[in-house]
């Protein structure tokens, strides 16, 4: 295994991807979309970050990694770090054992919408699908906003806003453009790499006259399953195999169409799509999409994962988050689990395990507002969420991917666990999962990496309203793990925030 090293100068720059506003952006080294991160399986990945920006801390967390032995590099705000002060610097270090398809961001609130989300991909000299394809190609689906995060958030959580209504986005990007061409040749085999990296939209995708084999979901490899049309929420992804037509008489669109569902109001003249072509020919022309009448998406429920790992058939303990939305006192609205919504900590939750001692394992120590869990060693876990909200919400939970065990329809209400609802035999995995309207899921894990893990709804709307729950995994093995070895650069940033740091003098 290799030690691959990046070095990334964090900075505002600008851009304009839609031609319809020049604005400022975060960008990495000067330049925006920013780099794609490539690994191998096994590799050590070293990210060196220093923040320019100047006006706001940053981090970047690496989406769907489990992190396994150094939660301290999740890169989660408040969480597992302090926000990299303006000025100052910030390594990760830490090993990639798991294959597939992820992506970095961000992870202060409200910030990656801004531009500062990128590809990362783990490849994999076992990939069992290696065989069926010849190259492989990365496509970002994401959402665009002309306004400032900071002003947009300001504007959402307000008086003003009493119903919470999302701030819509001004339109759709593929590869941060909405001018996409991608280069096929007749007959070979490609594997399209996709990720969400929205802020808010869902999109469905499709391929104009071309059958999509899906062979991984969020890092976890499935038994293929074609598909004609797929639905991937914020910070999903999902791997296809698409093999070129024998002839190059045409050239074929693909669409990244945006859920319009999670939009209250649809302003004039939103273009919801975005369109990209695989171009056979460059002398042909570039036909438009037809119109679609239904959208019918794949179920990822109906999956198997490549390796058959079977249902874990008990649990150990169920964790419930009954989800709504609600106004508090101030008028404004904000998201609930179980009547609480989330307020981060002024230190870290990692640091506050790292300095209690024996009572990191009592949840009263981590306040009455982070909606906090804690596990204990190899116990299956199950989520149980019911959302008394109707709108559609893509669950992530951090330093796992999840069973799907039950997915109901819209409007079924709370989970009924007596209603014996049949649960598939090798459920499919990943980490980011959507809930319909009013309905419910059930995920289970195993309590096998010791960290401190958010699970959030991925809209950055609503994680911005509270939509977030801690899960603190093990703690007495996080101490095990970490006491005495957060490293100085990662300390020295919450002196610079003003915010005290116990972490290293725990044992
Ligand atoms: Cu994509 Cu909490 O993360």
């Amino acid at each position: 295994a290799a030690t691959v090293t990046y070095d990334f100068d964090v900075s505002w720059v600008y851009a304009n991807p839609d031609g319809l506003q020049n604005r400022p952006v975060i960008g990495i080294n000067g330049q925006w979309p920013i780099p794609t991160i490539r690994v191998t399986k096994g590799d050590r990945l070293v990210v060196n970050v220093k923040n320019s920006l100047g006006n706001q801390t940053t981090s970047l967390h690496f989406h769907g990694l489990y992190m396994n032995g150094t939660n301290h590099m999740d890169g989660v705000d408040a969480v597992t770090q302090c926000g990299i002060a303006p000025g100052s610097t910030f390594t990760h270090n830490f090993t990639v054992d798991q294959p597939g398809t992820y992506w970095y961001h961000s992870h202060v609130r409200g910030q990656y919408p801004d531009g500062l989300r990128g590809p990362l991909i783990v490849e994999d000299p076992d990939d069992p699908h290696k065989d069926l394809y010849d190259e492989e190609i990365v496509l970002t689906f994401s959402d665009w906003y002309h306004g400032m995060m900071t002003d947009l958030l300001k504007g959402f959580i307000s008086v003003a806003n009493p119903s919470g209504a999302e701030p819509v986005p001004d339109s759709a990007l593929v590869n941060e453009t909405q001018n996409l061409t991608v280069k096929i040749e007749p007959g070979k085999t490609y594997l399209f790499r996709m990720i969400n990296m929205g802020a808010f939209a869902a999109h469905y995708v499709w391929f104009e006259d071309h059958t999509m084999q899906i062979v991984e979901v969020d890092g976890v490899y499935t038994e293929p399953a074609d598909a004609d049309m797929l639905y991937m929420t914020a910070a999903q992804r999902v791997s296809v195999l698409i093999t070129a037509k024998n002839d190059s008489n045409s050239n074929f669109a693909f669409v990244g169409s945006m859920d319009q569902d999670l939009f209250d109001v649809i302003p004039e003249g939103l273009n919801p799509n975005v369109t990209g072509w695989l171009v056979y020919d460059d002398a042909k022309e570039k036909p438009p999409p037809k119109e679609v009448d239904s959208f019918e998406p794949f179920d990822d429920f109906t999956l198997v994962p490549e390796d058959k790992e079977e249902l874990y058939d008990h649990v150990d303990h169920t964790v419930q988050l009954d989800l709504k939305m609600d106004n508090l006192n101030d008028g404004a609205n904000y998201a609930f689990f179980n009547d609480i919504t989330y307020v981060h900590p002024k230190v870290p939750t990692l640091y506050t395990v790292l300095s209690t001692g024996s009572n990191a394992t009592n949840p009263a120590i981590y306040g009455s507002n982070t909606n906090q869990f804690v596990l204990k060693a190899n116990e299956v876990v199950e989520i149980i969420l019911n959302n008394d909200d109707p709108g559609k919400h893509p669950f992530h939970l951090h330093g796992h991917a999840f069973q799907l065990v039950h997915r109901s329809e819209d409007e079924a209400g709370f989970y009924d666990s007596n209603a014996a609802p049949s649960f598939p035999a090798t459920p499919m995995r990943r980490d980011t999962v959507l809930v319909h309207p009013n309905g419910n899921i059930v995920l289970r894990f195993r309590s096998d990496n010791p960290g401190v893990w958010l699970f959030h709804c991925h809209i950055e709307w609503h994680v911005a309203s509270g939509l977030v729950a801690t899960i603190i995994e093990r703690p007495l093995d996080i101490q095990a793990q970490l006491a005495g070895k957060i490293p100085q650069d990662h300390l020295d940033n919450c002196k610079l925030d003003g915010v005290p740091t116990a972490g290293n003098a725990a044992g």
